[in-house]
Order: C-alpha cells, then structure tokens, then sequence
C-alpha cells in the first residue's frame, strides 16, 4: 500500500510501506528527517504531529487520552491533527495523504 507524504516545504512523495509498520516508521525509513519522532514512538514527545487527509478520518484508530493531552501542546493542532506513531498503517490506508505539521 502507498502513503503520500507532504513534507514542510509542500512537496508531495509516494511511498510504499511494508505491513506492520506506523506511519511514523514509514515516513521516517523513507528519510523525512523533519519528522524527528525523539521518543521512538512511545507516544510521550509529539515531535512525530501530522494532519492527515479528513477522507481517511474514520479508518484511523481514536485518539487516545495521552496522544490528545500531547497533541493540545502543540501550536499546530487542527481537527485532522493526530501522532503518526500512533496510527498503524495498512492496506486499507492505501493512498492516504499525510502532511508532516509545521515545526512548534
Ligand atoms: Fe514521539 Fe510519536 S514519536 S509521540
């Protein structure tokens, strides 16, 4: 399945992802170091903010009350905000669009 990732500068990429990985591991392992993900994806530093495309909204797991409390820190929270580590990809994510949050 394919993710298409829009990093700070509006440049769009496909990448494919593998199974069982977030979608913080397949932006990382494609190189988009602006997503720093500090904490490894133990969802405690919300260095790993993306906005993601609202179609896709319903297919991703809730936000949970940590990754909420975390996202309300950042200056950048929308209603498409969420914690790429916390958001396992799949096929049934395929050609979702994720755009890496501007830096807080
Ligand atoms: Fe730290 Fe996601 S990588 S919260």
């Amino acid at each position: 399945p394919k993710l298409i990732v829009v990093n700070r500068a509006g440049e769009e990429s496909t990448v494919e992802v593998g199974d069982g990985l977030t979608v913080m591991e397949a932006i990382r392992d494609n190189g988009f170091d602006e997503l720093l993900a500090l904490c490894g994806g133990c969802c405690s530093c919300a260095t790993c903010h993306i906005h993601v495309d609202p179609e896709f909204k319903d297919k991703l797991p809730a936000i949970s009350e940590d990754e909420d409390d975390l996202l309300e820190s950042s200056d950048h929270r929308n209603e498409n905000s969420r914690l790429s580590c916390q958001v396992p990809f799949s096929a049934e994510l395929d050609g979702l669009k994720v755009t890496i949050a501007p830096e807080d």
